[in-house]
């Protein structure tokens, strides 16, 4: 199934002011209740990543999650958990970062990934990149290479693609709302 922009950016929800003031949230939940917009999505990404020598998915709490999982059973590829402070057993790493509403900290554990290893790190949007700049930290630091950050939705005025871009990671999304 072709991609088609319109038809997904038809079915992303835009909600003003939430969860405060000011903001104005893109949610992608409707998108999982159209299994032809999921299957568009999913199928872009899965044809931009097929055979590209990555060896790891590394998929960010919560929303990423829902993608990552299924790019990571298409592709037949590991799958790894970025998730929230306090979620995750075992020996784990934590990275603090801001958001564009409030501040947090994303944790990995140890044994995720390693020397050698090439991730695809995905998240569902990139807003002010703090989350996702949080993330390569943690999979630089446990020795393995972000080969590049895919999300489905940019928002390029909040200048998180471009922080990241600079940071040396190339960056993949599909949409972006001005
Ligand atoms: C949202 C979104 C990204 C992040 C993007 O997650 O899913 O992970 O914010 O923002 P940034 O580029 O400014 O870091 P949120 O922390 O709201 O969590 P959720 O996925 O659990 O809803
Ligand atoms: N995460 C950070 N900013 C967001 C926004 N505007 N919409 C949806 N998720 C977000």
């Amino acid at each position: 199934m072709s991609y088609d922009e319109f038809y997904v950016k038809s079915v992303i929800r835009s909600l003003p002011d939430w969860p405060e003031p000011g903001v104005l949230f893109r949610d992608i939940t409707p998108i999982f209740k159209d299994p032809r917009a999921l299957r568009m999505v999913a199928d872009a990404f899965i044809h931009r990543y097929v055979d590209t020598g990555i060896t790891h998915i590394a998929c960010i709490d919560a929303r990423g999650f829902l993608f990552g999982s299924i790019l990571a059973h298409q592709l037949n590829l590991p799958l790894v958990l970025v998730r929230k402070k306090g979620k995750l057993p075992g020996d784990t790493i934590h990275q603090e970062y801001k958001l564009e509403y409030g501040s947090a900290a994303v944790e990995m554990q140890s044994d995720s990934v390693g020397a050698g290893d090439r991730v695809l790190l995905f998240d569902d949007l990139i807003a002010t990149g703090g989350t996702i700049l949080a993330a390569c930290t943690l999979i630089k630091k446990l020795g393995a290479e972000v080969v590049e950050a895919a999300a489905l939705i940019d928002l390029p005025d909040l200048k998180g693609s471009a922080l990241i871009q600079e940071a040396g990671v190339p960056v993949y999304t599909l949409l972006a709302y001005e």
